[in-house]
């Protein structure tokens, strides 16, 4: 059994922060995600891990993160593996225009793990606002940032995630969130974090990787979150506020919560209202 706190207080090291920006990505509700999660539970699975916001907050000892992406699951096993060559290959890069284009354009195919990760954080930390796209043929096409001092070689927090990983038990997959959910046992804590449901047709990011995670992929994760229930798991899943979010979760424990999000393509116009759920199958 292990407690919300624990992993915080028995950490002496430099604490470990999300080394990716990640569409979706939960920073800014950490603290009332933490206010919600459960006080002690067996495991703590994440099976859409993205930057991990909560994990790092958290810092569960035993755990299982994965996600869908492979290049992002290669990153966390790299990091947890061999921070020093990850470091080395990372201070290769240049924050340059015409060089972020050729590595964009490389084929990963005969890469080693290490180069993989260090083209993925260079990517991510060079590229138009942290995000992660992906064009029908799979390729990642996100235009260059022009950031004046992006940080790309971090090596304390790189560090620290290393020896969290490490310190801990810490299962890392690369797969769907089902598999990860199906490992999942009574006592155990998991966070669902899925591509949110639109909002409109047209607002909202939902694609991280090749392929949609569309409204009956919705409907599938809540007969997921209905099976985990009745096994007696505790969950805690975010989403849109939207009524067919709130209908497929309608007898669980819904609370709506203010976020802000995007309401005009310009950057400064935010709007803040109750756009998100967290749902609870405890009180
Ligand atoms: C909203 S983001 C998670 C953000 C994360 N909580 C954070 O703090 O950065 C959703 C994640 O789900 C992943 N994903 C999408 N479809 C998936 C699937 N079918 N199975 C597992 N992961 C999936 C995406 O790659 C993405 O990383």
């Amino acid at each position: 059994m292990q407690s919300l706190t624990q992993g915080r207080t028995m950490a002496s090291w430099t604490i470990p922060r999300p080394f990716v920006k990640w569409a979706g990505g939960k920073r800014q509700l950490v603290d009332l995600l933490l206010k919600n999660a459960p006080v002690s539970f067996n495991r703590y699975l994440e099976p859409f891990i993205g930057g991990g916001a909560l994990l790092f907050n958290i810092l569960p000892h035993n755990a299982i993160i994965s996600d869908i992406n492979p290049e992002l699951i290669n990153a966390y096993k790299v990091i947890a593996k061999d921070p020093e060559g990850l470091l080395a290959s990372l201070r290769l890069h240049r924050n340059e225009e015409e060089y972020f284009y050729q590595v964009r354009g490389m084929d990963i195919s005969n890469m080693s793990e290490i180069e993989r990760a260090s083209r993925f954080i260079f990517l991510n930390k060079t590229c138009f606002n942290g995000l992660y796209r992906e064009n029908s043929k799979g390729k990642f096409n996100v235009p260059f940032g022009r950031y004046k001092n992006p940080n790309i070689d971090d090596g304390d927090n790189l560090r620290a995630i290393s020896s969290y990983l490490n310190g801990s038990k810490i299962e890392i997959l690369c797969q769907d969130y089902k598999t990860t959910a199906g490992m999942a046992k009574a006592g155990d804590f998991v966070y669902f974090d899925p591509p949110y449901h639109p909002i409109s047709q047209t607002a909202s990011f939902t694609r991280y990787a090749k392929g949609d995670f569309a409204a009956s992929d919705q409907e599938a994760l809540a007969e997921t979150f209905h099976s985990l229930s009745k096994k007696g798991c505790h969950l805690m899943l975010s989403n849109s506020n939207v009524p067919f979010i709130r209908e497929l979760y309608k007898e669980f424990n819904v609370i709506e919560i203010e976020a802000s999000r995007f309401i005009n393509c310009k950057a400064d116009k935010r709007g803040k209202g109750l756009y998100e759920v967290l749902v609870k199958n405890y009180d």
